[in-house]
């Protein structure tokens, strides 16, 4: 028995069935349909929706209080398993129906439902913005939490006369066979760095304003978004492909040296540091010998905060060791409250957003900050 996949797109063309949208998308619906997925076509000319009035109620209360028929095209959509955004281009961009109804949903833009369904971007124009504007339908997509499989774009210089019909009808058929595939597998696609500086302008957005956008708040705290770039696009890190990391062998070779000062073996029982020290004590021990080859640094860490007190890192010849004080000459110098380092250990904070959030400060050489992430194992 065949599953029902339902398919919505939200069509923000004036030329409702027949125009060159409409004919895009049936060509789409034709091959959806070979592979079990049903097209519905949501006609945003059909339907009352007025402007955003920019009051940000989404954003405290969690929904709109304008009653017009945006709520039930909203749920049309969000019920979906794929999205589709299309639109022809009017003056370089995307119609005033569709941008009115991305406008209405600011709310769902701020509160990404985290289940990232697939979707596609789809415009075409007289000759003039269609990628412009299917690039901006793909960024919408991203941003309310789904991903575009793809964007199908094409010119059409008057009704049906689409130049190079045969590459368009080509186009269709190979964007269908990938949005189904992509829904009837659950397939991901890769995280962009788009994605990440959307998390990290929008998770600092909503942390500093928690009272006014109550709603969002509490929405990235239920899904956990705020912790992490890896939790908020819901994919996880692989150390598999660069084959098996030592770590065993490195803290081993941790364990079996001396304790020295070098070397202090203050891990907590539990093997989790308990404070920032600890933690700088048992990095050695998280070294990635991989990473470590050929490289020489030093970092310096002042702690403030709950603790006080200043450390360095060496690393040389593959391995690190601990020393208590100040470097000679620290190749960096990471200037960080205790908590937030250790924070930023347990993955409860992320390291990129508390630096750009101005939660710890560097001197020196940044790239070394950035190379922290590969050269020790978390
Ligand atoms: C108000 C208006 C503005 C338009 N602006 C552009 C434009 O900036 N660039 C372009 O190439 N075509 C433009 N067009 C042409 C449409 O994009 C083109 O005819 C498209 O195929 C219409 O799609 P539809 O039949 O699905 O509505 C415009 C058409 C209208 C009515």
């Amino acid at each position: 028995m065949t599953e029902n996949y339902r398919v919505v797109a939200v069509n923000g063309s004036p030329h409702e069935g027949f125009g060159n949208t409409s004919q895009m998308l049936t060509m789409l619906g034709e091959n959806l349909s070979r592979e079990g997925l049903e097209l519905e076509e949501i006609f945003l000319s059909q339907y009352q929706i007025g402007f955003c009035t920019g009051c940000a109620t989404c954003l405290e209360s969690g929904s709109c209080w304008v009653r017009d028929d945006y709520n039930s095209v909203a749920r049309t959509v969000l019920e979906a398993d794929a999205v589709i955004l299309a639109s022809p281009v009017y003056i370089f961009n995307v119609t005033a129906q569709m941008k009115t109804f991305l406008d209405r949903s600011l709310g769902y833009g701020h509160r990404p439902r985290g289940d990232w369904k697939p979707g596609l971007a789809l415009s075409v124009s007289g000759g003039h913005g269609e990628t412009w504007a299917a690039d901006y339908l793909g960024q919408v997509l991203r941003l309310f939490g789904a991903f575009p499989v793809g964007k199908f774009t094409a010119i059409a210089v008057g009704p049906g006369e689409f130049l190079g019909r045969e590459a368009v009808e080509a186009r269709a058929a190979d964007l269908a066979r990938d949005l189904a595939r992509a829904v009837k597998e659950g397939r991901r696609y890769p995280p962009t760095d788009q994605d990440l500086r959307y998390w990290q302008f929008m998770s600092n957005l909503i942390k500093e304003n928690r009272d006014f956008m109550a709603a969002d708040y509490e929405h990235w705290q239920e899904l956990g978004l705020f912790k992490s770039f890896e939790a908020y696009v819901g994919q996880t890190r692989s150390k598999a492909a660069m084959g098996e990391i030592p770590a065993k062998a490195s803290r081993k070779h941790q364990q079996e040296a001396p304790q020295t000062e070098a070397n202090p073996g203050t891990e907590s029982h539990s093997g989790e540091p308990n404070t920032a020290r600890e933690l700088l004590a048992m990095m050695p021990g998280a070294l990635n010998p991989a990473e470590a080859q050929g490289f020489t640094a030093t970092y310096q860490f002042d702690i403030s905060g709950s603790e006080n007190f200043t450390a360095h890192l060496v690393i040389a010849d593959g391995q690190a060791t601990f020393h208590e004080g100040a470097a000679d000459h620290p190749s960096i110098t990471i200037k960080t409250p205790a908590e937030v380092w250790l924070a930023i250990a347990r993955q409860e904070l992320d390291g990129t957003t508390a630096f750009l959030g101005g939660q710890f400060r560097i001197q020196g050489d940044l790239s070394l900050l950035i190379k922290m992430k590969t050269l020790f194992i978390t």
